[in-house]
C-alpha cells in the first residue's frame, strides 16, 4: 500500500462507516438505524468487494441507492476509497471487516439486493463448511434480506456451484433462470471484477447464479 493510500484510510474511511458495527465499537450489537445511513433509499450490499470495481460500477449506474461494502482485505478498501475519491462517489458506505459483523446488527429486511461476486473457494474439502454458501451464513443473509428480493453469485470453480446449488434454496432463496443457458452468461450490468479476469486469463470459466429471497422463516437459532 501506498502513502496516499495509507493517508486515505487514516482519513475517509470512519466519515464512510454505516455505523457502529465490529465488537469494539458496538459490543452490545444495537442494530443499525437505515434510516441514519441511507434516508429511505433502498440498499444494497456486496460481500467480499476485493478492489471495488463492481461496487463502484453498481453506485455509479444507482445513485438513487444506498450501497454498503463489506471486505476484510485493507489493501481492496484502499482501492475502494481512490476510486470513490476519484468519482465523487457519495452513495458507498464501507465495512472494512467480517460481514458475519454487520449481518449481527442489520435489521431485518433491510438489504434490497446482495452481490456475493467470487467468494473465496476454499478449495480442500476439509474447507467447504467454511464457505459462504452454508447455512449459518445463508440463514443470516436471508434474515436482512426483504423478500423477493435477489441475491446473486457469481464463481469459477465447479464444486462451488454444486453446493451454491445444493445449499442455497435450503436457506430462504429460491434460483431464478434458467441454469444450463444463463449461468454462463453474466448479467446485463455487469462489469468483470479483478478476480473474474484472473480466472479468465487462467483458463476458468464463470459461472452466474441468481436467487430470490422467498418467504421461509428464518429458523430460531439465527
Ligand atoms: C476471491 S476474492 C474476490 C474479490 C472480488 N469480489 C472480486 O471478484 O474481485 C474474495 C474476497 O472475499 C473477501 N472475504 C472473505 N471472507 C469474507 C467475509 N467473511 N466478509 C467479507 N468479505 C470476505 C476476501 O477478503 C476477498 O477479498
Amino acid at each position: 500500500m501506498n502513502m496516499i493510500q495509507k493517508v486515505r484510510l487514516d482519513t475517509q474511511l470512519a466519515s464512510l462507516s454505516p455505523g457502529p458495527i465490529s465488537y469494539e465499537e458496538n459490543p452490545k450489537r444495537t442494530p443499525l438505524d437505515p434510516n441514519t445511513i441511507f434516508g429511505s433509499k433502498e440498499i444494497w450490499l456486496e460481500i467480499g468487494f476485493g478492489g471495488g470495481e463492481h461496487l463502484i460500477h453498481q453506485a455509479k449506474a444507482n445513485p438513487d441507492l444506498g450501497f454498503i461494502g463489506c471486505e476484510p482485505f485493507v489493501n481492496g478498501v484502499a482501492m475502494l476509497l481512490g476510486k470513490i475519491e476519484r468519482e465523487g462517489i457519495n452513495n458507498i458506505r464501507i465495512y472494512p471487516g467480517d460481514v458475519r459483523d454487520l449481518f449481527d446488527v442489520l435489521p431485518a429486511r433491510s438489504i434490497s439486493k446482495t452481490f456475493l461476486l467470487y467468494p473465496d473457494p476454499w478449495p480442500k474439502k476439509r474447507h467447504h463448511r467454511r464457505r459462504f454458501v452454508t447455512p449459518d451464513h445463508l440463514w443470516c443473509l436471508a434474515r436482512v434480506m426483504q423478500e423477493n428480493c435477489e441475491f446473486r453469485i457469481a464463481t469459477d470453480i465447479e464444486d462451488y456451484v454444486r453446493q451454491t446449488l445444493s445449499e442455497v434454496p435450503d436457506c430462504g432463496f429460491d434460483l431464478i433462470g434458467d441454469l444450463k443457458e444463463g449461468m454462463h452468461q453474466s448479467w446485463l450490468d455487469w462489469v468483470p471484477t479483478r478476480y473474474e479476469k484472473k480466472a479468465l486469463r487462467e483458463g476458468r470459466s464463470p459461472r452466474y447464479l441468481s436467487f430470490i429471497r422467498n418467504g421461509a422463516a428464518i429458523p430460531e437459532v439465527f
